[in-house]
């Protein structure tokens, strides 16, 4: 065969291919389309999880219920792998598959201790399917006063509050380094796994460790800030590298001309 034969079929191959793996992301999702007409109480669970991040990131209803997202007439049978409404027990296991890190410090904190004798689950806080973005607001008087007094998580919310306007601000300030064309992988590496520690430590309910664990965070932000790290300060750096390197070439060029 010649080889612009071969060519064009390796071509076609590679369009149909995309095309079929664009059809399969693309096909409809048997439980949303039913339960979206379904009475409120069935159908809640739609419209909650349309504007979720999850729905953001493709974890749809089967992901967590189990069954057949593409059969209708067997989209909740147990043989098709559906796992029915999980009761709070097992809820933190569900969501811990995915949420390791955050899993593992609230099974060992005083809400998971008292998992299933009064203590809340994953869902009593974030909601099961209008889960958003997490932050300190979920730290309030009306989410953490229904069971005992507002009094410790206040503790724990003003420990965290001063890094947290930290990184805001820094990641506020790389997004803005980022739209003006300037390449930031290395301080988004670098924040993502602060903001990672920082963000599930929460969990653990651990006053002494949050405020330990903050401590050295900060201690991280403020020296990656001064020293080529996530604040400006590469950046100053690659500029002034690059200027010197102009400068060395202008210099060689007119020697040369001068030679
Ligand atoms: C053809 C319509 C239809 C489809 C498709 C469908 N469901 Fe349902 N679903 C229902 C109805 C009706 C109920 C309420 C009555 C019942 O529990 O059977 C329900 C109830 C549920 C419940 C609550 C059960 C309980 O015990 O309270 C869950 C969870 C659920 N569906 C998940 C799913 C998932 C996940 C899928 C897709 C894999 C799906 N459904 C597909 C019609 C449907
Ligand atoms: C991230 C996991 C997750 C996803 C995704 C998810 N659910 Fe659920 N769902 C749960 C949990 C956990 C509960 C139990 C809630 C509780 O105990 O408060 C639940 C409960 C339900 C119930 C019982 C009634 C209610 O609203 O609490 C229905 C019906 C249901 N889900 C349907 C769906 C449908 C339809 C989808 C897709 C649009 C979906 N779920 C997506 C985790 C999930
Ligand atoms: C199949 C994997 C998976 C399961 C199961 C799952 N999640 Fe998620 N979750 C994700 C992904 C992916 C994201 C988006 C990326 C991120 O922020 O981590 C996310 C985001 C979140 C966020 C927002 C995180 C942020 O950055 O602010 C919360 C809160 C959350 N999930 C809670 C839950 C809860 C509660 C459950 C159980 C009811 C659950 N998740 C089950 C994968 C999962
Ligand atoms: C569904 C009930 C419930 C909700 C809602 C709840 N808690 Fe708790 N919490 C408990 C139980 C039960 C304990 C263990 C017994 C105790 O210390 O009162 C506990 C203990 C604690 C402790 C003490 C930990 C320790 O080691 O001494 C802190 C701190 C705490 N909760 C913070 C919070 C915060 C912050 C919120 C809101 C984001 C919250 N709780 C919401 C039930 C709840
Ligand atoms: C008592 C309330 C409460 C419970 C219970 C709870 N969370 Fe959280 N969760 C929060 C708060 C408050 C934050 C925000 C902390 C912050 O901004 O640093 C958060 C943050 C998160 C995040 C975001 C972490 C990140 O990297 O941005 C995820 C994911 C998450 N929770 C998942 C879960 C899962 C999974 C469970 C159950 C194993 C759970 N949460 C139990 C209150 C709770």
């Amino acid at each position: 065969m010649r080889w612009w034969a071969t060519a064009l079929i390796v071509a076609f191959s590679c369009v149909l291919f995309v095309f079929q793996a664009t059809a399969a992301e693309q096909a409809v999702i048997v439980c949303i389309e039913c339960h979206a007409r379904l009475p409120v109480q069935y159908s809640q669970s739609v419209t909650l999880w349309q504007t979720s991040i999850h729905a953001e990131h493709g974890i749809t209803c089967n992901t967590c219920h189990g069954g057949d997202p593409m059969d209708a007439a067997n989209a909740m049978n147990p043989a098709r792998g559906y796992r029915g409404v999980p009761l709070p027990p097992a809820i933190p296991g569900l969501c811990g598959s995915c949420h390791v890190g955050v899993a593992r410090y609230y099974l060992n904190s005083a809400h998971g201790g008292t998992l299933g004798r009064g203590g809340p689950t994953c869902v009593t806080c974030h909601g099961s399917h209008g889960i958003k973005s997490a932050s300190l607001d979920l730290i309030s008087k009306k989410n953490c006063s229904q069971c005992h007094t507002f009094e410790k998580a206040r503790l724990i919310r003003s420990a965290m509050l001063k890094r947290d306007t930290m990184l805001m601000a820094i990641e506020k300030k790389i997004k803005l380094l980022k739209s003006q064309g300037i390449d930031t992988d290395q301080q988004e590496k670098r924040l993502f796994s602060l903001r990672n520690r920082f963000h599930t430590m929460f969990h653990s309910l651990d006053i002494k460790l949050i405020i330990l664990e903050s401590e050295h965070i900060q201690a991280e932000l403020e020296k990656n800030n001064g020293a080529g790290g996530i604040g400006t300060a590469p950046l100053t750096g690659a500029v002034a590298i690059g200027w010197a390197l102009l400068a060395a070439l202008m210099f060689y060029l007119i020697k040369k001309n001068v030679d």
